[in-house]
């Protein structure tokens, strides 16, 4: 079988077509849609039919799938498939959710991030399926952080080469609007990231940064917050991004190591938005079924 990857920009994003979803997915196909992530950074799929299983097993293929957490006081909406993280504006009776913390706490997707960024261990596929799609809006922006890096001012990419950020999921959300100080953030885990990612397939390095960059470490935060605000705004300019509208089927994958993402507006009191995500580690993953994100946000102790 031969994929054909057709652009979305000149040098990120491609819809992918050709692929046979009535078939057990081969080595090869595997290895070309591989190849088109390493080449695009981001991977549209149209139509492919699945279901939560389906969605979970292709997945597979990519490698170590992540668990979504149980969190306490919220019965998940896929018990039976914990690999797949909700990205819905919806209660697990599928109504549409009107809890104004937990909408506070989703309205964080819609700044700019890395999925996982503020885990220690790294994710590198996001792969979201499309159930039900606002009628307007709704769509997920791409951002390109390679070719951003490749643009940066030279002697931008040497400061950040060597430097660190801390990350924490609770100071995006306090950017959102969320309930949560500072000091709370600080009395969280936080995970310690490099500012830039080299990419071994490609020989091509990505700024990696995102709304759930907090500091840089060894620079005052006043400092640190203007550098991490300048490399954001640096590389969501139009010419590193593209939107991904959806019907229902669709699926996107991006790789979180090369990308930003941010979800967009729609009216999320009145239209129903029904997004299903996977998340392959980065990496050799351990075989055995392993649980961060659980443990995260048991020690995060979330006020809501
Ligand atoms: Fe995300």
């Amino acid at each position: 079988m031969t994929i054909t990857a057709t652009p979305i920009t000149p040098r990120f994003g491609a819809e992918l077509t050709g692929i046979d979803f009535s078939q057990p997915l081969s080595d090869a196909t595997v290895a070309e849609i591989r190849a088109a992530m390493d080449v695009w950074g981001v991977c549209v799929i149209r139509n492919t039919g699945f279901d939560n299983v389906g969605h979970v097993e292709f997945s597979r293929h990519l490698g170590h799938l992540e668990k979504a957490p149980a969190v306490k006081n919220r019965p998940r909406r896929h018990p039976h498939t914990p690999e797949i993280f909700d990205a819905s504006n919806l209660t697990p009776e599928g109504e549409i959710l009107v809890d104004e913390n937990m909408v506070l706490h989703k309205k964080g997707d819609r700044l700019w991030h890395t999925d996982s960024s503020f885990m220690a261990m790294r994710s590198a596929y996001s792969l979201l399926l499309c159930y039900e799609a606002p009628k307007e809006g709704g769509l997920t922006y791409f951002a390109d952080m390679r070719s951003a890096y490749e643009d940066l001012p030279a002697d931008i990419r040497e400061k950040i080469g060597t430097l660190t950020a801390e990350h924490s999921l609770w100071y995006s959300r306090l950017l959102a609007g969320f309930p949560v100080t500072e000091e709370e953030i600080d009395a969280r885990p936080k995970a310690l990231q490099p500012m830039i990612m080299p990419q071994e397939a490609t020989g091509r390095t990505a700024i990696y940064i995102g709304s759930h960059a907090m500091d840089v470490v060894g620079m005052p935060k006043e400092e640190g917050r203007a550098l991490i605000k300048y490399l954001i705004e640096f590389a969501t300019q139009p010419q590193y991004t593209f939107g991904v509208s959806y019907e229902p089927g669709d699926l996107v994958i991006w790789d979180n190591l090369a990308t930003m993402h941010r979800g967009g507006d729609f009216d999320i009191y009145n239209e129903r938005r029904d997004m299903r995500r996977t998340t392959v580690r980065e990496g050799d993953a351990p075989e055995q079924a392993d649980d961060p994100f659980t443990a995260y946000f048991a020690s995060s102790t979330p006020s809501n």
